[in-house]
């Protein structure tokens, strides 16, 4: 089919045109089927068109599609806030909604400039935090994201991130907090500072989980000088890294959780938590948006939560985890190609020596194993999987097969 009337500035993985999608595979309108292991770019946490969803969905659109969160609120608003209090870090009860990603960190942004009057931003270098100017002000995972679209917004000031491929991660650890503190000492003091916004697991920079310590030293220094701790949980959270939120494998408190992607399985849908003491602060009216809180997308939530909680959920996440991140490890045996493999459940990263092979085992993923896969990182060097969390042992059994052979044919 034609593209022509398309916008060209969408980046492309494949040229595949879909016709519909089930579980872990999408089939096209040529007949073909593919194994997605991009899960839509960690959002279909459920699979496609998970049946119970699904459901949830069309019942919903039969009862109604819209209703203005400032207009009138709706049946599903509160039990999914509700629902969101009991799976969410401690003291997080207070929630809004929006539609993607970016919108949920800009929303955590404006909340954290009114909650504690103070006008700057910390990031750390790699992150991504959406496409919004806001939120691209905020993004250093590749230039291209920021580029040509100057000015952005001011007040955020990037600290660095450890390098976990470094022979001393702790040495690496040190010096990342030393660079915080002299942002603090010399750059942004506390009192002008209201937040702090993390990938607990930097998703488009890399799929690199904070080393150990880390994200505790940062939390610590938030609560001395009175700073909000953001988590961006967009893409590691909903169960993405075999917990319902990626910060549960730290000692970290945060005062912001960031949600969206896997929240309503590729509903559009996002969520900020926070608490109520924090939210009380956020004057009535200064922020909003006339999606929010779409009751489809409510439904969607609520039937994905659902699907997640379910009786040995979780454990499947963890099991095929850890059968995908040792059959790469296995690879790496006997493939010098791959220099390092990163996981926490199924936020899986396979890292390779150059991005010209990283590429060429992508095509060749595609071309002959039917696999996709996507890249991570400034480098191109990152191949990361994000399954569905619905995944099969035999559909990662495919996976590493076709990894196995584009390893031999390809690099
Ligand atoms: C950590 C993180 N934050 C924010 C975003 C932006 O989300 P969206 O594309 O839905 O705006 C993304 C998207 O990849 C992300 O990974």
């Amino acid at each position: 089919m034609s593209t022509d009337n398309l916008s060209h500035v969408w980046f492309k993985v494949t040229d595949l045109e879909v016709a519909s999608g089930e579980g872990s595979w999408v089939t096209t309108t040529s007949g073909d089927r593919y194994l997605d292991f991009s899960g839509g770019i960690a959002v279909t946490s459920t699979g496609h068109s998970h049946p119970h969803v699904t459901k949830a969905i069309a019942d919903q659109a039969q009862r109604f599609v819209h209703a203005q969160a400032n207009v009138y609120t709706h049946d599903l608003m509160q039990p999914l806030a509700a629902r969101l209090a009991e799976l969410s870090p401690a003291g997080i009860d207070t929630f809004f909604y929006a539609n993607s990603g970016a919108e949920i960190t800009e929303a955590a942004v404006k909340l954290a400039k009114q909650a504690t009057g103070r006008p700057n931003i910390i990031v750390f270098q790699g992150s991504f935090h959406g496409r919004t100017h806001q939120a691209m002000a905020m993004t250093t995972s590749k230039t291209v994201y920021r580029a040509g679209h100057a000015p952005l917004p001011s007040g955020i000031f990037i600290a660095p991130y450890p390098n976990v491929r470094a022979d001393d991660v702790q040495a690496e650890v040190a010096r990342a907090l030393a660079g915080f503190d002299e942002l603090l000492t010399s750059v942004t003091a506390p009192s002008e500072t209201a937040a702090v916004i993390i990938e607990p697991v930097l998703g488009e920079g890399g799929y690199v989980a904070a080393p150990a310590g880390f994200l505790e030293e940062i939390d610590r220094r938030c609560k001395q000088h009175g700073m909000l701790f953001i988590a961006d949980e967009v893409q590691s959270g909903f169960g993405r890294t075999g917990k319902m939120f990626a910060i549960e494998h730290f000692d970290v408190q945060p005062d912001i959780v960031c949600m969206a992607k896997g929240i309503a399985s590729g509903f559009p849908f996002s969520a900020l938590g926070t608490r109520r003491e924090l939210d009380d602060k956020w004057p009535t009216g200064s922020h909003g948006g006339t999606y929010g809180g779409n009751p489809m997308g409510c439904a969607a939530a609520l039937a994905t939560i659902e699907v997640l909680t379910a009786d040995g959920f979780m454990a499947n996440v963890n099991e095929r985890g850890r059968q995908l991140a040792d059959g790469l490890r296995r690879l790496q045996e006997h493939h010098d190609a791959i220099v390092q493999v990163r996981a926490l459940g199924l936020m899986i990263a396979a890292q390779f020596d150059t991005a010209a092979r990283t590429s060429a085992i992508v095509s060749h993923c595609l071309r002959e194993g039917n696999l996709i896969t996507m890249t991570a990182g400034a480098a191109g060097t990152t191949l990361r999987f994000m399954p569905p969390l619905t995944v099969t042992s035999e559909e990662i059994t495919i996976a590493l097969a076709a990894l196995d052979k584009a390893l031999v044919e390809a690099a």
